[in-house]
């Protein structure tokens, strides 16, 4: 198999931030070589990050899913501490040199991962995660992009999440079709997160499509997370006051999350 990795330099600036990136003028869809290029919603969720230093700020650790080029997760390393992700072997290449053109004042790692893993697979990341309870803010842009991709995607985010009432996966959307757009709704709910649209994120993307930011949280703190969100906003993200769940805690949520949301979801389906 041919594939190119011939790449052209472009600065991106995002707020006051500015990256350089390695970016291909245009990715082969064929052997998912998708993460090659940038697209609208990694700057989507990267001017959204970049407008709420907050998020990042006193964070121990980021993670980012599907990296591609990085931009996103390469914008939170301004901030704190950032693994980015990705499974393809080729982008991983340009991801690693995205990395090292934009080093900055936190330590930033590039690492396999393969949603469709099983749960071993996610073992050496939760290794690296602060205290191995799983991470308090994961990344994604444009990794919402088929239904397929879907059950995958929130099974490693509910594995990789820690339960702390804070944690939060930030997912950067661009709506293709209205099945996935419901969809992600129904796989996030299926391992117990609840998906919220940020308010005044959603603005037009090129190609007359609309993207948005989406916050995903566990269902079952996510109250108490709206509750104390602006207290939290107030004393940083340093989390040294937060008890850290336990890895069982995380697995057993991602496991009882389903049974929970599957019941509710065939409650409401048969109340129609
Ligand atoms: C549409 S691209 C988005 C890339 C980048 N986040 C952006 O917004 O520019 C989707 C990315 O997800 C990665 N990806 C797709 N399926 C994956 C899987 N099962 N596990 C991990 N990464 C995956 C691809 O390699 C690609 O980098």
């Amino acid at each position: 198999m041919f594939t190119n990795e011939t790449y052209g330099e472009r600065t991106y600036k995002v707020g006051e931030h500015s990256l350089r990136l390695l970016c291909s003028p245009a990715a082969s869809t064929d052997y998912d070589l998708t993460g090659q290029i940038m697209w609208p919603a990694a700057q989507l969720l990267a001017e959204y990050l970049a407008a709420n230093p907050s998020i990042m700020t006193g964070c121990q650790c980021a993670l980012e899913l599907g990296s591609g080029l990085g931009l996103p997760g390469l914008l939170c390393a301004q901030f704190c501490p950032v693994i980015l992700t990705d499974h393809n072997e080729v982008v991983l290449r340009v991801l690693k040199k995205n990395a090292d053109l934009n080093r900055g004042p936190h330590s930033v790692r590039c690492e396999h991962l393969d949603w469709s893993g099983d749960a071993g697979s996610y073992s050496s990341l939760l290794a690296q995660s602060p205290n191995r309870q799983g991470f308090e803010l994961l990344l994604g842009s444009d990794v919402a992009y088929s239904l397929k991709a879907l059950p995958s995607l929130f099974k490693a985010a509910s594995l990789l999440l820690s339960m702390q009432p804070h944690s939060v996966f930030l997912l950067g959307y661009v709506s293709r079709a209205a099945s996935i757009d419901r969809g992600i709704f129904l796989e996030a709910a299926a391992v117990g997160l609840r998906t919220r649209e940020v308010p005044g994120t959603r603005k037009p993307v090129p190609g007359g499509l609309e993207g948005a930011v989406y916050e995903v949280r566990w269902a079952h703190l996510a109250q108490a997370s709206e509750v104390d969100r602006s207290a939290a906003g107030a004393r940083g993200r340093g989390g040294a006051d937060r008890p850290g769940p336990s890895q069982t805690a995380v697995i057993a949520a991602a496991t009882l999350g389903p049974l929970l949301a599957g019941l509710a979801l065939t409650a409401f389906m048969y109340r129609q």
